[in-house]
Formats: structure tokens, C-alpha cells, sequence
């Protein structure tokens, strides 16, 4: 019955992310009226809305009294750089409507989001600009904690430049860019997202060192780059399409060069990891082909097009990567 009722919990979350509850909260404890009344709460709703966070230990109560818990201030509160919340914002708008139709998603294996008859999603989200910046945010929400421990894991010392390929916002490459200061970044995505990426990147202090390239990894040549980084970029696409992308990069790099997929990798015995079954099933609701894949499928595609060493490493959380050296 709890796995039932989740979809209740997941909206109230969702719905509390929506209307910045956390934000309000971090600048400081309030009562129910009060926060009721700054973020527009109907009076009905205040204390069962407020409690069940308490119950699901988002927030604290005491003497009537409400704050953020530590895990919710720290990546539910949009004013800090380690909020995550854009992807919860984008299931908010997007997802949660979208897997309404779940069950019609498995009767067809056809998409259920805005673009129902097999067109590429990425035409149709980047043609609305707000859609555009809110799915962009979700996915740094998506890449930060995995692209963090990349950043640390992986040895960059050995490589001078580096390549995020299908980049959004450019979570990766600015949290590989910010732990190794010799490296020199291109991001390279479609068009639209170029302003965007600028704008992250300059944020961030790092105009100087990390660039973006617009292309489109179906049509133009791919950065000649010492490493090749693709986050959650394969799972996007068919079998046919992922091994074109694998050889892509293969062709592109130089002789002991790296590249590294990162995903949200299935355990290979497939029966562990839930986030990553959950996300290669949204690629159903969201693709036309699209689905998520275990570290030893990554590396069989891998050596299939040519790598000669490959490994997998875990990341943080569901996130893990697949490492092909040429
Ligand atoms: C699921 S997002 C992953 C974003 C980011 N790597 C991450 O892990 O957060 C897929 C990315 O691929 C990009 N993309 C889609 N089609 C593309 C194409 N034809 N050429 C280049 N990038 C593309 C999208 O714009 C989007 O940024």
C-alpha cells in the first residue's frame, strides 16, 4: 500500500518544490499562517500540507513552528548552487502528467509527452524557450553528484582538453573544470542551448577555459578533444543510434584518448538499481527509442567499436560510468 499511495507523497514533494516552500523556509523558521500566506497555501491545506512533509522528513515542527530539514535546505532551496530541485520542478511540469499514460506507453511502446507521433523531443522541448531553460536546469539536477565524483575520479591529469557532448546547461564540464585547472572544455549541444551554457559557464567564473560549440552529433564532426564525455545522452537514443554515437567518438579521438559515458547505469544482474529502471522506463514516455543500460552492455558496445581497454566505475548514486580508452 506505501508503493501505492507513493504517487501521492512524490506530488506533494513535487508540488511543494513548485511553489518554493524550501526557498521560503531557508530564510527562516515560520508558523503555518504565516508561510501559508507567503507562498499562497490555502488555509485548508496548511497543516496537512506541512505535516506530511514533517512525515516525510522534509521539514522539522517545533511548538508550531516549521524549517527546512538539512537534506531539503541543502538541495531543495533554489537560492543555493547545490540545489537540485530543477529536475523535480520538471517532473512537476512535465513527468507527472506525462506518466498518466504509463499504461498506454506499455500497450504501444510509443512516447506520451508532447511529441506523440515520434518526433525528436529535443525539436519539440527547444521550441519553447521556457521549456527550453526548465529542462536544461533539470538536468544539471540530474548530472552535478555524478559529474562531481567524475571530476575526482577519473584521471584528468593525464588529458589537456575534454568534450561534453549533448552538454545542456554544462553541469559536467564546469564541475570537471572547477576540480582540475589545467583542462581546456568545449561543450558542444545543439544551438538553442547556447546562451544558456554561456550563461552557467560565466557564472561560474569559467568563460576563459570552458566553450561552446553548437552542432548536432547526427549532422556536424564532433570535438577533436583528448576526452569525449556523454551524460545521459545514449540512453536518449535506439541501439542503432547509441552504437553510431559510440563510433563517433571513437572516430574523433586520438589514439589514447578516453571517452565516458555516464548514465544512470542498470546493475548487471538487472534487479538492483530502481532509479535506473525508472529512467530507462520514462525513455518509453519520452523517446522513440530510448532506453537505459547496464555497465556490461557499455562496454561490449565499446570494445565493439574499437576501444581497446574499457572499464565501468560507480559514480554517486544511481549514477555510474562506462571508461573506453582507444
Ligand atoms: C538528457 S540530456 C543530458 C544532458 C547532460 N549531458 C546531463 O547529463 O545532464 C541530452 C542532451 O543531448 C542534447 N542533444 C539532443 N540531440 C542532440 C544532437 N542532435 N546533437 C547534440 N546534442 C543533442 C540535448 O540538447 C541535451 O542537452
Amino acid at each position: 500500500m506505501h508503493l501505492g499511495f507513493a504517487f501521492m507523497a512524490s506530488r506533494t514533494l513535487l508540488s511543494a518544490v513548485e511553489i518554493g516552500l524550501f526557498t521560503e523556509l531557508a530564510k527562516g523558521p515560520l508558523d503555518a499562517v504565516t508561510v501559508g500566506q507567503r507562498i499562497n497555501i490555502h488555509p485548508r491545506a496548511q497543516l496537512d500540507f506541512l505535516d506530511t512533509l514533517v512525515t516525510l522528513k522534509l521539514l522539522h515542527r517545533a511548538n508550531g513552528v516549521y524549517s527546512n530539514s538539512p537534506e531539503a535546505d541543502l538541495f531543495l532551496d533554489r537560492a543555493k548552487p547545490s540545489y537540485i530541485g530543477g529536475l523535480l520542478e520538471m517532473f512537476s511540469a512535465r513527468l507527472f502528467g506525462h506518466w498518466a499514460h504509463f499504461t498506454e506507453a506499455l500497450r504501444t511502446g510509443q512516447q506520451q509527452n508532447e511529441s506523440r507521433d515520434g518526433v525528436d523531443i529535443f525539436k519539440e522541448l527547444y521550441a519553447d524557450p521556457a521549456r527550453l531553460r526548465q529542462f536544461l536546469g533539470a538536468m544539471a539536477g540530474l548530472s552535478i553528484p555524478g559529474a562531481q565524483a567524475m571530476a575526482k575520479q577519473f584521471p584528468w591529469k593525464n588529458y589537456k582538453t575534454f568534450a561534453d557532448v549533448g552538454c545542456a546547461q554544462g553541469a559536467a564540464p564546469v564541475q570537471i573544470a572547477l576540480a582540475n585547472p589545467h583542462l581546456q572544455a568545449v561543450g558542444f549541444d545543439l544551438p538553442p542551448v547556447g546562451p544558456i551554457f554561456e550563461e552557467y559557464v560565466a557564472a561560474h567564473g569559467l568563460k576563459d577555459r570552458v566553450k561552446f560549440q553548437a552542432g548536432s552529433f547526427f549532422t556536424d564532426p564532433l570535438p577533436s578533444v583528448d576526452v569525449i564525455v556523454m551524460g545521459h545522452v545514449l540512453h536518449d537514443w535506439d541501439l542503432p543510434t547509441k552504437k553510431m554515437l559510440i563510433k563517433k567518438a571513437y572516430d574523433a579521438l586520438p589514439a589514447g584518448g578516453a571517452f565516458i559515458a555516464y548514465e544512470t547505469l542498470i546493475d548487471d544482474a538487472r534487479c538492483e538499481n530502481l532509479s535506473s529502471f525508472l529512467i530507462s522506463l520514462n525513455m518509453i514516455i519520452e523517446t522513440p527509442g530510448g532506453f537505459d543500460y547496464t555497465g556490461a552492455d557499455g562496454q561490449a558496445w565499446m570494445k565493439e567499436a574499437g576501444f581497446r581497454e574499457t572499464r565501468v566505475e560507480h559514480l554517486a548514486g544511481p549514477d555510474g560510468m562506462v571508461v573506453g580508452i582507444k
